[in-house]
């Protein structure tokens, strides 16, 4: 379970949080919403510990990941897989080697296990691994990559958590479309508790269970998709306003 409880964080002067409090449990699917520099990415950094609170704490599985020594928060980010944007691969490796790079640094499995570990990922992300796994990911789309970027993460960690930030934008609708049907099959397959950070309004009510509204650092909407079709929150109101029509299109499409 993850916990934010009242934090507050500020990049030197600059005020980011102002009292963000949330509790996720594992097997939900929540969205994070909210205008540009509202604080989304930075709450993903709190949740690796990249960044601590100057007030409040940042929860996971009972345990205060800032007062934790190196190794145990190493312990706790074996459990979070994240995507970043724009895959964030190494560009001199090939994709396979992408991909299985966790296993050759950090286990001692020999080349064969890690190369089989790789071709079964990559045909779980829906890549062909014969096509691909020699290519560097300059060579892919941007879809591809981010496939390869959610494989590596899978293989990395075995995470109970995945963290997507704007897991689709600059995609093609295609594209799109089958990141997010690869997050849903996470979701369902795994039981993973996922975070999915978004501008995409129409993509974040495709895959999720629970919906959360930040502006200028503060939860302002935590609910279900019919309860934010339905809030009077102002600061919901108008941050939805330009998306009313995919807003109220949608139906259930979870499980299509
Ligand atoms: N490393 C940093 N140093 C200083 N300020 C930062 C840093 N990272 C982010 N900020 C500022 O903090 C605020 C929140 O940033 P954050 O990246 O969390 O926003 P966001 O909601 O993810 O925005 P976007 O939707 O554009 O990705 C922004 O005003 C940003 O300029
Ligand atoms: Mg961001």
């Amino acid at each position: 379970m993850i916990e934010f409880r009242n934090v507050h964080f500020a990049y030197d002067e600059k005020e980011v949080l102002r009292g963000i409090n949330l509790q996720i449990d594992y097997g939900e699917t929540v969205v994070i919403m909210g205008p540009s520099g509202s604080g989304k990415s930075t709450i993903l950094r709190l949740l690796l510990g990249l960044e601590c609170p100057q007030k409040g704490d940042v929860i996971i599985d009972q345990q205060d990941i800032c007062n934790l020594p190196e190794k145990d928060k190493r312990e706790i980010r074996k459990n979070i897989g994240m995507v970043f944007q724009n895959g964030a691969l190494f560009d001199s490796l090939s994709v396979g080697e992408n991909v299985g790079y966790y296993l050759f640094e950090h286990t001692r499995m020999t080349l064969d296990e890690i190369s089989e570990k790789v071709e079964k990922m990559l045909g779980f992300v829906g890549l062909d691994s014969d096509e691909i796994i020699d290519s560097l990911p300059e060579q892919l789309s941007g879809g591809m990559q981010r496939r390869v970027a959610i494989g590596r993460a899978l293989l990395s960690t075995d995470p109970k958590i995945m963290l997507y930030d704007e897991p689709t934008t600059g995609l093609d609708p295609q594209s799109g479309a089958n990141i997010l049907s690869l997050i849903k099959k996470l979701h369902l397959e795994r039981n993973i508790c996922s975070i999915m950070v978004t501008h995409q309004i129409a993509d974040a009510l495709q895959v999720g269970d629970r919906f959360v509204v930040i502006v200028e650092g503060l939860v302002v909407f935590d609910g279900s998709l019919d309860e934010l079709r339905e809030s009077q929150e102002l600061d919901v109101l108008n941050f939805l306003a330009p998306f009313r029509e995919s807003l109220h299109g949608v139906t259930n499409k979870r499980f299509i």
